[in-house]
């Protein structure tokens, strides 16, 4: 029988998402042999419909790692956003708030962006891997083994075990249940949103507050439209035909927004529930979280790809000072420093939510009070830039 050497890696990443692949192109920019391990196929992941507002940091990660140039072409630069109440709707000008600004470009097409510069970069992407299992996460050295795509064993020996491999994802239960503790709140409620080849209802995205539920009016493009309404927990998108979706959308929007709109089929339509979740700590021995695979946040303050990033941004630069200077005090402070932007983005995405959707149950007090302040909100300069500053994006 033949046998086979364990591969050696300084890095392995458990997961191809936006995380995973940023992460390893850093990491290999930096001169690092990493290795990326993918559960599923590269069409499937590459199709997925996800986030759509980039914080500039982002915007400037992205850049500075040789995968701006697509978003800079075909990405739309949004200085403001509009928020309504019932049919008051009014503008928050982050431009002029806070002096920047966000990027309109979709998850899908980072995404693409990244898997083309990983090709490019020849950085090792193993898709269909099956069976990940991790070892000796508090030695030295550690092990990932798994069976690739022919199922064949494979193990791999490695400094660090990077889990990007999101909420269902292997590498968190590898911390041990007396350490991991987790904090989560669970929505009584979802997002049904559809994908539509119709021009966007308005030049920035709407979040809509109303009386009949949560709306919200994105967009991808001058030809690509993204909406969702809040729908319950129950709920199925076999009980919304197109024209249900359109009729209960105008309903929502503000007038002037609901008149303009322009219908038509829908090319993607999905329900994604709303949670918060957080998972400390975030790093295990030689095994580090990032992004969804730590924590999730409703899609209301348009944050879950943006921490994963931030994530990325300190880890990466954890790993190769550790490299480059042979000091791991960033790597030992990874999970604090990671966690006090993330629960400031899990902070701001559940104040979203809860100010901006109908509760079951909720008393008329407590619709008095949302009323109240978004009518605040619209008037107040400084609620308006303690919106904007955490919306762009918090410093890193
Ligand atoms: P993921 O994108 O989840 O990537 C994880 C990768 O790991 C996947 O490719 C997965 O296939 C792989 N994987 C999982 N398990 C294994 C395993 N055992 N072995 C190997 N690989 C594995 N955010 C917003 O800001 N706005 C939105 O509108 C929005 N909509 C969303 C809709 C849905 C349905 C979901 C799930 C998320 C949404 N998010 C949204 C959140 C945002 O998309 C995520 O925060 C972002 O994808 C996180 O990136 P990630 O790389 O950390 O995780
Ligand atoms: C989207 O376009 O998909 C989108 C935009 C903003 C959000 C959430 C989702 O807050």
């Amino acid at each position: 029988m033949e046998f086979k050497e364990p591969m050696q890696k300084q890095a392995v990443i458990i997961g191809g998402g936006p995380s995973g692949t940023l992460m390893a192109l850093l990491l290999h920019q930096a001169g690092l042999d990493v290795i990326v391990l993918e559960r599923q196929s590269r069409s499937y992941v590459l199709s997925r419909i996800r986030a759509g507002v980039l914080e500039w940091n982002t915007v400037q990660l992205l850049r500075k790692s040789g995968v701006g140039k697509r978003m800079d072409k075909l990405g739309h630069v949004h200085t403001g956003t509009f928020l309504s109440s019932s049919n008051k709707q009014f503008r928050i000008d982050f431009k002029d708030l806070v002096n920047t600004q966000v990027m309109v470009y979709g998850q899908t097409e980072v995404t693409a962006d990244l898997y083309d510069k990983l090709e490019l970069e020849n950085i090792e992407v193993l898709h269909n891997v099956k069976d990940i299992k991790i070892s000796d996460l508090q030695d030295r050295v550690s092990s990932v083994v798994f069976k690739n795509s022919k199922g064949e064993n494979i193990t791999i020996k490695t400094d660090f075990v990077i889990g990007c491999d999101g909420f269902h994802g292997v590498s968190r239960n590898y911390i041990p249940a007396n350490v991991l503790k987790v904090y989560e709140k669970i929505y009584p409620f979802g997002w049904l949103g559809i994908l539509s080849e119709t021009p966007p209802v308005s030049s920035e995205l709407i979040y809509a507050s109303h009386q009949r539920g949560f709306a919200l009016a994105s967009m991808r493009n001058k030809m690509l439209s993204r909406y969702y309404i809040q729908v319950s927990n129950d709920d199925h998108i076999k009980n919304w035909s197109d024209k249900d979706f359109w009729n209960e959308l105008k309903l929502r929007l503000p007038t002037e927004a609901a008149d303009n709109i322009v219908t038509g089929s829908s090319i993607e339509k999905s329900i994604a529930p709303l949670r918060s979740y957080v998972a400390e700590p975030m790093k295990w021995g030689n095994l580090f979280l990032v992004g969804d695979a730590a924590h999730i946040v409703p899609p209301t303050g348009a944050k879950g790809l943006n921490l994963a990033f931030s994530d990325v941004n300190y880890l990466s630069k954890a790993i190769i000072e550790f490299y480059s200077k042979k000091n791991n005090q960033l790597i030992n402070n990874y999970s604090e420093k990671a966690l006090s932007r993330v629960w400031k983005g899990i902070r701001f995405s559940w104040w979203m939510t809860t100010l901006m959707h109908n509760f079951p149950q909720q008393s008329e007090f407590e619709r008095k009070i949302q009323v109240s302040e978004l009518d605040y909100l619209s008037n107040s300069s400084s609620a308006q830039k303690t919106f904007a500053e955490n919306y762009v994006g918090l410093p890193y």
